[in-house]
């Protein structure tokens, strides 16, 4: 058994989740008044690159790095924007955050926004998170009636403040430039990079920053502790904590924050309490739907940014999906594949179409009326259409079926050889639906 961490982000708060008392009792708002004191945005910025935070939006790219980047630009108009997007399946832990700590992360924006002096400031929440809105607005008024954040903060002269922006929920428009044109009121397009990157060219053109609800909620820990508290658990290259999303066929499924390069065993083993109904684990995204699976035999991965990059995956968000052996791949494939098609936004020929002819082949071969040929054409699509696209939700299409077929090649020829789906469907439906 790994050693016990003590939580951070997720620590119990005494109260309400938006009482800012049961924040402030655990040192809430110190980071942020300190920062207020020393108005020194380069302090702020070398602490955060001395902790090597890492985004935890999916990219994973170091946050004191990109604050810089928007920072270096001269000009007096920078933006900063809070993703609260979250619309991928399997993942679910930042509307608990938002919902469950809304002050850490109030905190942690308003750090944001001050250090890259931004001009305005946006939560971009994504419109069905209800009650992790509601928590969000309370505890904001809150911290307004407190006077860190709104007219005059804090008494230092400077007026702060954080707009809700409600994001109509697509996966695509989490994408950060696709979720910057939404926000000026066009199609949630993702924006070839390079050249847009939004710490460049962002909200009205101008240098933005943009991060994650648990990357911004880490920031005042890591102020208020410093950087070599903050690197004291996780790994070299991927330290902290982060907040794994477990779904799928687990016992207890939820949000579990561990150290960066815990063994994916012991998420799904003592996290999760194991596979149900005495069956065994098949295939784990560790990642999410858009990073290839892992079989039963690699469960000693550790769960962090490089080891899972070298073992052919990713981490992404960690939004952890365990398949049991009940569940029929080519079925679970189609299911993801169907969510792939439905959120292409249609701007890229090679994701328009490329999604939907993955996903008309894949239920040719679920329906039984699939042929060996489809397989070859499977695995010509992928190589087309792997890379192409402005942003990675046609590569995610293709990863997924390119490597359902490499480690369940056998359950398609059994499908095509029998004419029919020889699963179960009744489990395989569960499993589908938990993901
Ligand atoms: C299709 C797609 C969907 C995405 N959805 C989200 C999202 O819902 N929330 C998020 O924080 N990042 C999302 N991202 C990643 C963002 O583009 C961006 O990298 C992230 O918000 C940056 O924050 P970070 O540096 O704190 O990780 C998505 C990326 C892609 C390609």
């Amino acid at each position: 058994m790994e050693k016990q961490v003590p939580l951070r982000l997720l620590a119990p708060l005494d109260g309400e989740p938006w009482d800012i008392d049961g924040y402030r009792t655990r040192g809430g708002y110190e980071a942020w008044q300190q920062v207020v004191r020393d108005r020194n945005p380069d302090r702020v910025i070398e602490e955060l690159k001395q902790s090597r935070l890492r985004g935890r939006g999916g990219a994973g790219f170091l946050t004191g790095l990109k604050w810089e980047k928007v920072v270096h630009h001269r000009t007096n108009e920078r933006y900063f924007v809070c993703n609260a997007g979250e619309h991928e399946p399997g993942t679910f832990k930042d509307r608990y955050l938002v919902q469950h700590h809304p002050h850490q992360l109030i905190e942690g924006c308003l750090i944001a926004a001050f250090t890259v002096g931004a001009k305005a400031s946006y939560i971009y929440l994504n419109a069905e998170f209800l009650d992790a809105r509601a928590s969000l607005e309370k505890a904001m008024d809150q911290a307004r009636e407190r006077g860190f954040l709104g007219k005059n903060v804090l008494g230092a002269g400077f007026d702060l403040e954080l707009e809700v922006f409600e994001g109509h929920g697509s996966y695509v428009a989490g994408e950060e430039t696709a979720m910057l044109e939404s926000m000026e009121g066009r199609p949630a397009h993702p924006k070839q990079k390079p050249p847009f990157y939004p710490t460049d060219f962002g909200l009205r053109g101008k240098p933005t920053l943009v991060n994650n609800v648990e990357t911004l909620s880490h920031v005042p820990h890591v102020l208020r502790h410093g950087a070599q508290w903050f690197t004291e658990v996780g790994v070299e290259k991927s330290p902290g904590t982060m907040l794994f999303s477990l779904s799928g066929a687990v016992n207890r499924p939820g949000v579990y924050e561990l150290p960066l390069g815990t063994p994916l065993r012991h998420v799904i083993d003592e996290c999760g309490g194991g596979v149900p109904h005495g069956r065994r684990v098949k295939a784990v995204f560790p990642g999410g739907p858009s990073f290839s699976m892992v079989g039963p035999d690699e469960l000693d991965l550790q769960m962090d940014f490089d080891s899972l990059k070298k073992a052919g995956t990713g981490l992404g968000s960690a939004g952890v999906i365990v398949v049991d052996d009940a569940t029929c791949m080519v079925a679970h494939t189609l299911a993801l594949s169907t969510f792939f098609r439905e959120e292409s936004c249609g701007q890229c020929p090679p994701c328009r179409i490329g999604t939907e002819r993955l996903e008309d082949l894949v239920a040719t071969i679920e329906e039984g009326r699939g042929t060996r040929n489809d397989l070859d054409k499977l695995l010509q699509i992928c190589g087309f259409v792997k890379g192409t696209g402005f942003c990675t939700l046609v590569t995610g299409a293709s990863v997924l079926v390119h490597n359902s077929l490499r480690l369940f090649r056998h359950e398609y020829e059994d499908h095509i050889a029998g004419k029919g789906c020889p699963f179960n469907p009744t489990a395989t439906e569960s499993a589908v639906a938990v993901a």
